[in-house]
């Protein structure tokens, strides 16, 4: 498939999707959004992808939603056009996504980031929800995934004053997984996908969808869930071969991936 506004590139069974919007430090214009969202979906289809990064540039991860195409929008159209329901679809996925951040990952942009599995943050990354400068709130999770990952107090600072915190910052609130040196950020993400990507595929489905009901669900119901699930992964292949290889002091040898 063709892009317009992203480029993405297949590195062994990792999915690369890169923001390409140089001149608008990668604004999340719609045209982005259904770019983006094909192409995790894409890669979410293929079974010879084990997890996706998601990046922007030195300069951006992403400056926010795109200011210039929303500033005229009635509060209709953005109902009726549903602005930014399809990125619902992106959090969807089922393979693993991680946000590589550099530079700023503002509004939309740290939005988009919260919506991955794993964000890693450059030294130079810069993390808010500035949209209350704009007379707005945050469309796209802000208000509820930045709660989750920071707390309440932490993030209500944030989405009130629209202030910007620093890489070192997001990663002591939880934000953010790991600070990693600007220049290794890109080595340091592949690695990560790889080693996501080795894994047997139905139990990385299976601890992503155990993950995220824990951000939904009341502990009683999210343990239930778990349970299930970590059961269910006893009748595969794979699961017979990871005990085996354990028993056996070898690698093992999945089929599933
Ligand atoms: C459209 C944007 C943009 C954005 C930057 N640009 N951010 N265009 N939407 N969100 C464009 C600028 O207009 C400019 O193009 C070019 O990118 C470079 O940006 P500069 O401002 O010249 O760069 P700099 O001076 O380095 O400042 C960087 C910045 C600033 C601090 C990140 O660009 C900025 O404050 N951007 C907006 C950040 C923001 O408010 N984000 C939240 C958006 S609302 P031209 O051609 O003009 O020179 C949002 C809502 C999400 O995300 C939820 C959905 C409702």
């Amino acid at each position: 498939t063709d892009f317009e506004t992203i480029l993405v590139e297949t590195r062994g069974r990792v999915g690369w999707i890169t923001l390409n919007r140089p001149e608008a430090l990668n604004a999340l214009n719609s045209q982005v959004m259904r770019d983006v969202v094909a192409a995790a979906e894409e890669f979410d289809a293929d079974d010879s992808i084990g997890a996706i990064v998601v990046t922007g540039s030195e300069r951006a991860f992403a400056a926010g939603a795109d200011i210039k195409e929303m500033a005229d929008k009635t509060g209709l159209e953005m109902v009726m056009g549903d602005h930014f329901g399809a990125w619902g679809r992106f959090a969807a996925v089922r393979t693993p996504v991680i946000a590589a951040v550099s530079g700023y990952a503002l509004g939309g942009g740290c939005e988009l980031a919260m919506m991955c599995d794993i964000i890693l943050a450059a030294d130079t990354a810069q993390f808010g929800q500035p949209e209350i400068n704009l007379a707005v709130i945050p469309g796209m999770g802000g208000t509820q995934r930045l709660i989750r990952a920071v707390g309440y107090y932490k993030a209500a600072e944030l989405v009130l004053t629209g202030r910007i915190m620093k890489a070192d910052e997001a990663e002591r609130a939880g934000l953010v997984s790991r600070v990693v040196p600007a220049s290794d950020l890109l080595d340091e993400a592949h690695k990560t996908a790889e080693i996501i990507a080795a894994k047997s595929l139905p139990s990385v489905y299976a601890a992503k969808a155990a993950l995220d009901a824990a951000m939904e669900t009341s502990l009683a119901e999210g343990l239930r869930f778990e349970r299930h699930v970590f059961a269910s992964l006893f009748d595969t292949a794979d699961q017979k071969e990871g005990m085996a290889a354990f028993r056996e002091k070898r690698s093992p040898d999945f089929t599933h991936r």
